[in-house]
């Protein structure tokens, strides 16, 4: 097996591989309550008995086929009320990361999902804490699907169903994920928030097309414009601006 040693100074430096756990976002947020961590941690394992999705949902992975790993990041330059930019950079360093390896029509489904060809291959979810005005240690947790075949959602993908050839392990995955990663948030410390967001508008999906969403439970037609300073969806809907957190509005495929 290839060893993870990623080009970076602190991202994916400290690795920690479980061959099963309930959840690697769990076993992260556990080293950071008791303070056992190191900045750029990364956790990782082949198989979870509870992962974790957006809105409590469970996140299903058949067993070694699929990336499951967690990083530990204390962004402590980024606002508190900025704190979804660290969903756009994750975001960001995933796209990236799948065009590097040759992937094309690849998209940021809002807030963080990545698509290739209009179907699921990422999910993003982080958590973390608050300490006073500051964002404090966060976990950033990272489901792709890499050699999985099978998926009970017609709308879920891997990497491998899109490109048959596909063969980099899942160890060369993490180590250029770092590497991107990393580059991206010392861009983001020196340039600030325009960098990030360009990126993320110019590859969100459906970005100025007329989609159906489900907004309390009536289905409305909206035209994605982009997102707020709060990283709310934006959309023109009758003619007016709406925005939209992750709990109000669901995606709607035709
Ligand atoms: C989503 O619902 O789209 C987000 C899914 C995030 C899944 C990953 S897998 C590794 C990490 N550990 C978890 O329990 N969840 C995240």
């Amino acid at each position: 097996m290839v060893k993870i040693q990623p080009k970076t100074l602190f991202v994916g430096k400290n690795i920690l591989y479980l061959p099963t756990c309930h959840s690697t976002n769990e076993i992260a947020r556990q080293k950071i309550q008791n303070e056992e961590f190191i900045n750029g941690t990364v956790i990782y394992t082949d198989y979870q008995t509870n992962g974790k999705g957006l809105r409590g949902n469970h996140w299903e992975s058949v067993a070694t086929e699929n990336l499951l790993m967690s990083l530990i990041i204390n962004p402590e330059f980024i606002k508190v009320e900025d704190q979804f930019l660290l969903n756009i950079l994750t975001a960001n360093s995933i796209h990236q990361l799948l065009t590097t390896l040759g992937f094309e029509n690849v998209t940021i489904k809002w807030p963080n999902d990545i698509y290739i060809n209009d179907k699921k291959v990422a999910g993003v979810l982080i958590e973390g804490s608050i300490s006073g005005n500051k964002l404090g240690p966060m976990v950033i947790g990272i489901g792709l699907n890499i050699y999985q075949k099978i998926f009970n959602n017609e709308k879920a993908s891997s990497l491998l169903a899109e490109n048959k050839d596909f063969t980099l392990s899942r160890n060369q995955i993490i180590e250029q994920f770092c590497e991107i990663f990393e580059s991206g948030f010392n861009k983001f410390q020196a340039l600030g928030k325009p960098y990030l967001l360009n990126y993320y508008l110019e590859n969100l999906f459906g970005i100025n097309q007329k989609r159906k969403f489900l907004v309390n439970n009536i289905e409305i037609f909206g035209i994605i414009s982009g997102i707020d300073n709060f990283g709310r969806l934006e959309l023109i809907s009758e003619n007016e601006k709406k925005y939209y957190d992750l709990k109000e509005i669901k995606y709607l495929f035709e």
